[in-house]
């Protein structure tokens, strides 16, 4: 698609939005796989269904509805974001991130991407919530962006992040998100491959959209749920009922967590 006629269609979509609400959200969550429960907490101003959005991409995947919460958290204004598409569906990076597009028409300036991803480091168990530090990029896909993905994610918001991660008395360990395009889990020798190239988190989601966002000038923090420790490294076989088991028993705490991280990076 030309540029020009991409730039048309999030001003279409970007203007049905301001019709619909004169709320600006100066920070925006897209919520992961499971991870879906954190909108229906927030105090909502808003709802729009996805589906009704002027050529905005709609995902196949289950467990990602698509709705955007327009709403508070303590006295912020956020966007919350339901439903996100994925490489592995055959969409393209425009489509992958009309999202981002769409968002910073509307006036957002912070980005938090938060996913479920396999825990490769032996550490990480399922339940925890680790803080991205850097990418590797494991999808063989060309992406834009040929200098450092450390420097996609804001060193700012992760130093906040970690400290109302302190303020809870909740760990929340650095760790490198190793982007494989999926849609099927990594085998066990890729697991061992990704660990011995220092990834820490497996996932197919967030890598893309960070780059993405990151040239349109967001601050980025990139949270993890780790929804199972990836394929070979524990003796139970891997299956997508666990990841969505984890995502449910953690709702919860992960809704306070990330109401915390919000406070912490207004
Ligand atoms: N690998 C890749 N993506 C994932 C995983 C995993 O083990 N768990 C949740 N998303």
């Amino acid at each position: 698609m030309n540029n020009q006629k991409f730039k048309e269609k999030v001003k279409e979509a970007s203007d049905f939005i301001k019709h619909q609400t004169g709320s600006v959200p100066e920070i925006a969550i897209v919520l992961g796989s499971g991870l879906a429960y954190f909108g229906d907490k927030i105090e909502t101003e808003k709802i729009i269904d996805i589906s009704t959005i002027p050529h905005y991409p709609l995902p196949t995947v289950s467990g990602h509805q698509g709705k955007l919460i327009f709403g508070k958290v303590g006295k912020t204004p956020i966007l919350a974001a339901k439903g996100r598409s994925h490489y592995y569906e055959g969409k393209d990076l425009n489509t992958i991130t009309f999202y981002a597009h769409l968002f910073q028409s509307l006036g957002v300036k912070k980005l938090i991407l938060t996913n479920a991803a396999g825990g490769v480091n032996p550490d990480f168990l399922p339940g925890d919530f680790v803080l991205i530090d850097d990418f590797i990029n494991f999808g063989q896909v060309d992406l834009p962006w040929e200098k450092d993905y450390r420097k996609l994610l804001s060193a700012k918001l992760k130093t906040r992040a970690e400290a109302a991660a302190r303020a809870m008395g909740t760990q929340l360990p650095r760790g490198i998100y190793c982007w494989t395009t999926g849609p099927s889990f990594e085998t066990p020798a890729e697991v061992r491959a990704i660990r011995a190239l220092g990834g820490d988190l497996a996932g197919m989601s967030t890598l893309p959209e960070a780059v993405v966002a990151h040239e349109l000038g967001f601050e980025i923090l990139g949270i993890s749920l780790v929804t199972n420790q990836a394929a070979g490294i524990s003796q139970n076989p891997l299956t997508h009922e666990e990841v969505k088991e984890t995502a449910d028993k953690i709702k919860e705490p992960y809704y306070h967590f990330m109401k915390n991280v919000i406070n912490a990076i207004n």
